[in-house]
């Protein structure tokens, strides 16, 4: 079928996995602590830190955005015209947004996205990161779609 299963028990803590699931790139993100500690802190500069947004599972209308804190996992189409944003990571997005470690950055028009792929305000994006439909199968195996 269309679904996609994915072995997530290499991915190292802040590390980032590519899959394709219907022609479309996933990001599967390990989140470290630290990463999920800092989504509190920048909250004010997000368009929609709830993702109130339409069209997303219930579970990620809140701050992490996940099944469980530490997988994030994404569409990884930038929601203003379709690029496929950029993962900055170790300090690189701070300088993107002052104060603001890890994030997504999208080349084409500038829109930026924190670690749960909210979108920050001033930038031509108007929705969060889709997160996909996934569950997972067991600890290490993610079943998207
Ligand atoms: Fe990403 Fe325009 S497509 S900012």
């Amino acid at each position: 079928g269309a679904d996609v299963e994915v072995d997530i028990s290499k991915l190292e803590p802040g590390q980032l996995m590519r899959v394709e699931w219907r022609s479309k790139p996933v990001f599967i993100v390990r989140r470290t602590p630290e990463i999920l500690e800092a989504l509190a802190a920048h909250e004010e500069q997000l368009k929609d830190a709830n993702s109130e947004q339409p069209q997303q599972p219930g579970f990620a209308q809140n701050r992490h955005r996940s099944l469980k804190d530490e997988y994030l996992v994404l569409v990884g189409i930038c929601t203003h015209l379709g690029c496929s944003p950029q993962h900055l990571k170790d300090g690189a997005f701070n300088e993107i947004v002052d104060g603001v470690k890890d994030g997504f950055f999208c080349p084409c028009h500038g829109s930026k996205f924190d670690m749960s792929g909210r979108v920050f305000s001033g930038v031509p994006a108007g929705l969060n990161l889709v997160v996909p439909p996934y569950q997972f199968l067991d600890d290490n195996l993610l079943n998207i779609g």
